[in-house]
Order: structure tokens, then C-alpha cells, then sequence
């Protein structure tokens, strides 16, 4: 079985988790700090606050920002559904925007529209979708020329560069989620980053119930705290991110040269963005898709379906008065089919997903 995510972990890792609990210290302390630091580093930001998860650091960001009960917030409508989630937990209201079908990420012109549609929207929120960045020159012009606060969903994009900027460098504030499946773990975890001082400290506050001073609690907050034994893998996992990414994009070169069928279409990268392949994802046309599932089923090739419905259409939000027209992201999940890319994946396993694939032949 070729499967579709595997974690990597080496001695290092192990070694480091074993030290943290050895040391008595094992919930949020001087390891989160020093893991924080090094990821706001690494992304090129100048604060980091670790939480539980992507999905809180998500909220967190917003809620910093001063998000809540009655706002909109702009974003896309195909994404795992945290993305859209964190908005509806700070009680603000999310306006979806339909995907760009080439690089699968949200439209910038679309942005534009919903902005003028809605000029009392207050954030923002966009996704670098399966670690390809967005366009990052117009997204932030769009978000300065209407006022609008930026938030990047980094959950896919670790190491990911727009014009030699990181993923995460670019808006009022970024969230990552270090889940198993991501770029580079931490078990369960997340990081939002920042360049305010002040949001930082709210952030700090949110995650902490509200405490500055031990058990004077100056807002309703709540535990979203990173644990060391999670900081200790996130450290060790971080010096080896930019070797991981590499085995990454080594992977999906071989994929683009190796797939030749006319049916599949490989994934477009815009010149000036970094992809670091969080997945690679191609599209499957004619209606073929099924065909081809079925093929790696039968040659036990591991695959996603990443994501089989836009958001607003979820049981969760179809109710909502969201809308329904989304022509790209319909289009585009109809298509999307996820391989094996991840650093665990080696040369010859990708020859075999790419020799299943260019045995699907024309009807
Ligand atoms: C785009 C996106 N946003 C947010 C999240 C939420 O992260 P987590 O699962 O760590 O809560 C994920 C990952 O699962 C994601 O892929």
C-alpha cells in the first residue's frame, strides 16, 4: 500500500519527546516558547502563539482581531471546513467566494466582487490551498484598498513562498495546524503569527483564559495551550520542514514529467509562488474519476478526494442562506484527486501511481 500521508518521525523526535517527559514539565512551558519562537522565525513573523490545533489558532487569530458577533469575513468557499468553521465560532458571518480553477485557491477578482457586494465587511480570511500560495501582491492590495483585515490560512502551507515571502508573512495574521497529515507535526497543534505586539498579547490571553497575572483573569478566554511534549516533535520537526518540502517538490516534478495522459491535468503553479505540495492534486476529466479510484484501489495506491463539496453546500451550512454559486468549486471537486506526495513516498512507488495513471485509457 502506497498511502496517501505518513508522518515522519525520526530518533530525534523521539528523543526529545522522551526529555520533556523525563523533566516533569510536560504541559505549556519554556519548549512552547522556544518552539514559538522558531516557527515565527522560520515564517518570517515577529510573534507566534502556540495552541491546541489549526482550528483554534484560526479562532484565535480572529477573535484577536477583534472579529465577532455581527461581522462578515470574506472567504473561500473550498477548504476543510475550519477554515469557515473559526469564522461562525467568533459569531461573525462568513461571505464565500468561489476558487480561481486554475491554482484552486480563491479568486482575487471574486475577493474584489464580494468586497464591493459587502462594504461593511471587516476580515478577509484566505487559504493557501494544498501548500500553493495565493497571490499575495493583489491579496493584500485588495485587503489595504478596502480596509479589511488579513487572515492567512497557512494549515497546508508551511514553508510555502509567494515572491520570496513565506506563507504567513503577508496578512494581520497567520494560523498553522501541525496535524499528522500536514508538512511537519506536532500530534495535535497549532501556531497563530503575528507582527503586533498587542495582538500578540490578546492572543496570549485567549489562549490562556484571559491571564496575564496568575488567576486574575481580565477577559473570558480558554485553554488552547500547546503542550511541550508537543513543542518538543514541533522543534525537531521544524529543522527538518525545508528537507521535508523538498522531498515534496522532488515528488511532484517526477509526477508533472511522468504523467502523460491526456485525461488528468496536473496542478498549475503561477511563477513568483513556492508550492510545497501539502497535496497534489490533479484534476481527472471526462468523468473518469471513479475509473481511476478504482485503478489505485486495485493497485493499492492510496488517494484523497480533497474536497468532495464546497463548503456552504455542507448538511452544517446548507440551511444557512450562503448561496449556491460556485460554477469553479463545482466544477473543480468533481475533478480534484489527491496522490501520494508526501516525504515518506519514494521514486519508484511514484513510478507505479504514475504508470497506473497513464494506463487509464480513452474510451
Ligand atoms: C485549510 C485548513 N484549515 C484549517 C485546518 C484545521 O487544522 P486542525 O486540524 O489542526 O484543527 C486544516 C487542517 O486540518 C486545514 O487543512
Amino acid at each position: 500500500m502506497i498511502p496517501i500521508a505518513r508522518p515522519q518521525m525520526s530518533r530525534a523526535e523521539k528523543d526529545a519527546v522522551m526529555a520533556v517527559l523525563d523533566s516533569g514539565m510536560i504541559a505549556c512551558g519554556r519548549i512552547v516558547t522556544e518552539f514559538e519562537n522558531a516557527f515565527a522565525e522560520y515564517a518570517g513573523a515577529a510573534y507566534g502563539v502556540a495552541t491546541t490545533s489549526g482550528t483554534t489558532a484560526l479562532e484565535v487569530a480572529l477573535r484577536a482581531l477583534g472579529i465577532g458577533a455581527g461581522d462578515k469575513v470574506v472567504t473561500t468557499a473550498w477548504s476543510f471546513i475550519a477554515s469557515a468553521n473559526s469564522i461562525l465560532y467568533t459569531g461573525a458571518t462568513p461571505v464565500f467566494v468561489d476558487i480561481d480553477e486554475r491554482t484552486f485557491d480563491i479568486d482575487p477578482d471574486r475577493i474584489e466582487a464580494a468586497l464591493e457586494a459587502n462594504p461593511d465587511a471587516k476580515a478577509l480570511l484566505i487559504v493557501h490551498l494544498f501548500g500553493q500560495p495565493c497571490d499575495m501582491d493583489r491579496i493584500c492590495a485588495i485587503a489595504k484598498r478596502y480596509g479589511v483585515k488579513l487572515i492567512e490560512d497557512c494549515a497546508q502551507a508551511h514553508g510555502a513562498e509567494w515572491r520570496g515571502g513565506k506563507a504567513g508573512s503577508f496578512g494581520d495574521a497567520a494560523a498553522f495546524s501541525f496535524y499528522p497529515t500536514k508538512n511537519m507535526t506536532t500530534g495535535e497543534g497549532g501556531i497563530v503569527l503575528m507582527n503586533d505586539e498587542g495582538l500578540e498579547r490578546k492572543a496570549r490571553l485567549l489562549i490562556n483564559h484571559g491571564m496575564e497575572k496568575r488567576y486574575i483573569h481580565d477577559e473570558i478566554g480558554y485553554n488552547y495551550r500547546m503542550t511541550n511534549i508537543a513543542a518538543a516533535i514541533g522543534l525537531e520537526q521544524l529543522k527538518r520542514l525545508d528537507g521535508f518540502n523538498a522531498a515534496r517538490r522532488k515528488n511532484a516534478a517526477l509526477y508533472d514529467s511522468g504523467i502523460a495522459n491526456p485525461l488528468i491535468g496536473t496542478p498549475f503553479v503561477p511563477p513568483g509562488a513556492k508550492h510545497v505540495y501539502h497535496q497534489y492534486t490533479v484534476k481527472v476529466m471526462d468523468g473518469r474519476r471513479d475509473e481511476l479510484i478504482a485503478l489505485f484501489e486495485r493497485n493499492g495506491i492510496g488517494y484523497g478526494i480533497f474536497y468532495p463539496y464546497s463548503i456552504p453546500e455542507q448538511p452544517a451550512y446548507r440551511d444557512r442562506g450562503f448561496g449556491t454559486d460556485w460554477p469553479k468549486t463545482d466544477l473543480v471537486k468533481s475533478q480534484a484527486l489527491s496522490l501520494p506526495v508526501h516525504p515518506g513516498v519514494t521514486e519508484d512507488e511514484v513510478g507505479t501511481v504514475i504508470d497506473v495513471i497513464n494506463s487509464l485509457g480513452s474510451l
